[in-house]
């Protein structure tokens, strides 16, 4: 890879080529429940940034930053009904960028109506408030199955990391660095912890040692599936039969019967991005789950307080490794070898994707018929991370910490009901195959 390639696929700003392939896309930029509770939040999103609101009808803005008066950021402005007010001498503006008051002006004054500020689209779905930055007419915020469907809890961690958005990408289409950094490496670091607990070891390291025999990524209409075939695992096994479905640009999952963890990598700018894990669970139709008022938003942290990376976690591992990379990693300097085979098919296919824009057509995975978009369906795997509750033959069973430990969620308010839960329906379920459950 050149140089100017490598520029090429992971700059995102403003007139760049791949920035105008990102902005295609809708992205998340706020978990809901945040925006509730603050109003008004600074954000950025492919380079620009911006000013996120939800005025008091309930309406969301997504705004450049400057008042077009003299020039204050709005971030530091206030929310009234009909909009976002900025704090120095009232102007307002509505959802759409126009300004609706001057209250310092004569009231026959038709000043206002020539006064416009950039906006952007925002909409809601899931917990999370997603943004639209590209040509209009937007295409529709696609209903995937994990952000629509009911009887699940959820919850939404998030950093904004300092690498670019690519090399987290890439990291979700590199299957074999589970071995060793999800297994050898967790091994050495719990080694070194003196952890004397063995739980982490068995729930996590142990399952991540297995040698990956077979990695396939098949191009599916909305990006990839990932199919691998593990030691002692035949391709009837989940993991290749069913498989993970990547979506393009930048949303990756790995769902089971029990827990759907859907991560996007949001390009905040060129070296800095918005790590989202947006975690589902599932629970057997025995278990009563909680309606949630409010799905809830938490950091997840990248250090500990003393400024050690969190290394003894699935989650801090990655973030880890993704900023060693440095802030941009520059991919003409790299020697690939033969595990690096989605790593190549993704740039490959991203490339392609960044061109076909700049010749005027349409990337793929865009939704504009909302008869197609009601629900849009993903690889749910049965008998990988379903933590034992959905097993077809074997006695239910849950171990605690296997849902909720080890995954970044240290900051997560509802842990303890997800663990909770997925032990009652291990202990509440009915005789299976006429074995005791667990
Ligand atoms: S600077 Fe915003 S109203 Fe004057
Ligand atoms: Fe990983």
């Amino acid at each position: 890879m050149t140089p100017e390639e490598n520029d090429l696929i992971t700059r995102v700003g403003p007139g760049t080529q791949g920035g105008e392939l990102l902005r295609r896309y809708w992205h998340p930029i706020m978990g809901s429940s945040e925006l509730n509770r603050r109003k008004v939040i600074p954000v950025r999103l492919m380079g620009e940034d911006l000013v996120l609101f939800r005025d008091q009808s309930g309406k969301l803005g997504l705004v450049e930053p400057q008042c077009a008066h003299r020039r204050v950021d709005l971030s530091t402005g206030f929310v009234v009904e009909e909009g976002l007010k900025c704090p120095y001498h009232g102007w307002t503006y509505d959802t759409t960028g126009q300004c609706v008051a001057q209250p310092g002006e004569p009231a026959d004054s038709q000043l206002k109506d020539r006064v416009r500020i950039k906006s952007y689209i925002a909409e809601e779905l899931g917990g999370l408030v997603f943004a639209y930055m590209g040509p209009l007419p937007a295409p529709l915020l696609p209903r995937w199955d994990f952000l629509v469907d009911d009887g699940m809890l959820r919850q939404i961690g998030y950093v904004i990391a300092p690498f670019n958005w690519l090399q987290a990408i890439e990291n979700s289409y590199d299957a074999v660095h589970a071995e060793i950094l999800h297994g050898q490496f967790f091994k050495h670091a719990l080694d070194r912890r003196g952890d004397p607990s063995d739980a982490k070891y068995e729930i996590n390291v142990a399952p991540m040692l297995r040698k990956h025999q077979e990695i396939r990524y098949d191009r599916t209409d909305y990006g990839f599936i990932r199919r691998v075939v593990l030691e002692g695992d035949g391709k009837s096994a989940d993991l290749f039969n069913v498989g993970h479905g990547k979506v393009f640009p930048n949303l990756t999952t790995v769902n089971g019967g029990g827990t759907c963890t859907s991560t996007f990598q949001v390009p905040v700018d060129d070296t800095h991005t918005l790590y989202l894990g947006h975690r589902g669970y599932r629970y057997p139709d025995w278990v009563t789950v909680p309606k949630q008022t409010e799905v809830p938003w938490f950091e997840i942290p990248i250090k500990d307080e003393k400024g050690n990376w969190i290394d003894d976690d699935i989650v801090g591992q990655d973030l880890m490794v993704m900023m060693a990379q440095g802030p941009i990693l520059d991919r003409s300097k790299e020697v690939l070898g033969t595990t690096d085979v989605g790593v190549v098919q993704f740039r490959r296919f991203l490339k392609e994707q960044i061109l076909k824009v700049r010749d005027g057509g349409e990337p793929i995975n865009l939704y504009r018929d909302p008869a197609k978009n009601r629900r849009l369906e993903l690889p749910h795997s049965k008998n990988f991370y379903d933590r034992g509750v959905f097993g077809e033959t074997k006695a239910v069973s849950y171990r605690r910490g296997s849902a909720t430990g080890a995954l970044g969620m240290q900051n997560s308010p509802i842990n303890e009901l997800v663990e909770d839960l997925y032990e009652q329906a291990a202990r509440d379920a009915p005789l299976i195959g006429g074995r005791e459950a667990a």
